[in-house]
């Protein structure tokens, strides 16, 4: 595998040479919000729950006790406005969560989503032109300003990869070249490359209060319902400098997993979605499946398909089964 010069993480050892399916491919997505002493439950995802900088320290430490080695990060912000401003606040809820972890659980691998949808007041991922009806109508410069300094303020924080999932093109080049000049030349980026506009995102926007007040995503993000350069966008978001690149969501997208797989040497992340988590939760809570047998099936997949990574709800319940030998 081709292995950018930016993974130096200790945590790269093992997420990087493990054979098989097993728990160090595994990144557990955290949500945060602010305030103290917060656990709240999120139902639309059962067992999943949103965490306040302090709290989510002890749960980061459970995370690694379990030896899973890495964490995706996501902010929900009560505030918002035109320009999503409180994304990239050096005291804001993520920062603070991601700073609080790394001092604390400093062997934890801290992912750091960067997008702006939960700090926008319309809902998407960009800057709007003042009086726009469709996401189509964004203004390039302020918004791919924004997504640098929200990427910058995560690295500052202490975050060791950022990952936009905003799906702006030249989103990954301006995050590159305001990252370099600020002094984190090896701070890594991976990139959503191939972000599909999903159905099965729906319980996420109701966990970090982030859908669209008008439109849809399909304007950058890609229409599930047409065929797409799948190739070319990988080889531009290299050539742009991501360091590794995702396919999102996992389960109906596989083609896609071992299409990229099957080209490009870099590491490959499959998100296994909030949608794709939530619906065996559904069937299983009506006893239609077994959780456990189809989650491990699921992830088998990925696995197979091509998946290096896989950002998954479930992470700390398959690393419990194999950390009793259960799998
Ligand atoms: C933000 C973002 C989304 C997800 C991850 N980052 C939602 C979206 O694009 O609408 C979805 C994750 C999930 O469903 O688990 N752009």
């Amino acid at each position: 595998m081709r292995i950018s010069t930016r993974f130096t993480h200790p945590a790269f050892d093992v997420m990087l040479s493990s054979q098989g399916l097993s728990k160090s491919r595994l990144i557990l997505p955290l949500f945060i919000v602010d305030g103290l002493n917060q656990r709240q439950p999120i139902e639309a995802l059962p067992g999943q729950f949103r965490w306040s900088a302090d709290t989510v320290v002890e749960e980061a430490q459970r995370i690694a006790d379990l030896g899973i080695p890495a964490v995706l990060l996501f902010g929900q912000s009560p505030q918002k406005n035109a320009q999503g401003s409180l994304a990239w606040q050096a005291d804001g809820t993520v920062q603070r969560a991601i700073q609080a972890i790394k001092q604390a659980v400093p062997q934890l691998f801290i992912i750091s989503d960067v997008c702006l949808c939960a700090y926008t007041e319309h809902g998407h991922c960009r800057v709007l032109k003042e009086d726009a009806t469709d996401p189509s109508e964004w203004l390039v410069a302020p918004t791919l300003d924004a997504i640098a300094k929200t990427a910058l303020s995560h690295a500052q924080a202490g975050a060791d990869m950022v990952a936009p999932s905003d799906k702006n093109p030249g989103n990954v080049k301006a995050i590159r070249a305001l990252l370099d000049v600020q002094g984190f030349e090896s701070l890594p980026i991976l990139s959503y490359t191939l972000k599909y506009a999903s159905a099965f995102y729906g319980p996420f926007r109701d966990a970090v209060d982030s859908s669209p007040q008008f439109g849809d995503r399909r304007s950058y993000q890609m229409d599930p319902h047409q065929s797409h350069d799948v190739l070319g966008l990988v080889k531009q978001d290299l050539a742009d400098g991501a360091d590794a690149v995702m396919v999102k969501p996992a389960a109906p997208y596989l083609d896609v997993v071992r299409q990229t797989k099957d080209v490009f040497d870099v590491p490959l992340a499959a998100y296994q979605v909030s949608g794709e988590y939530a619906m065996i939760k559904a069937a299983a809570a009506r006893g239609a499946l077994d959780e456990t047998k189809a989650m491990m099936e699921m992830l088998q997949a990925i696995h197979r398909a091509g998946a290096d990574w896989i950002i998954t709800y479930w992470a700390k319940e398959f690393a419990a089964l194999e950390n009793t030998d259960a799998l």
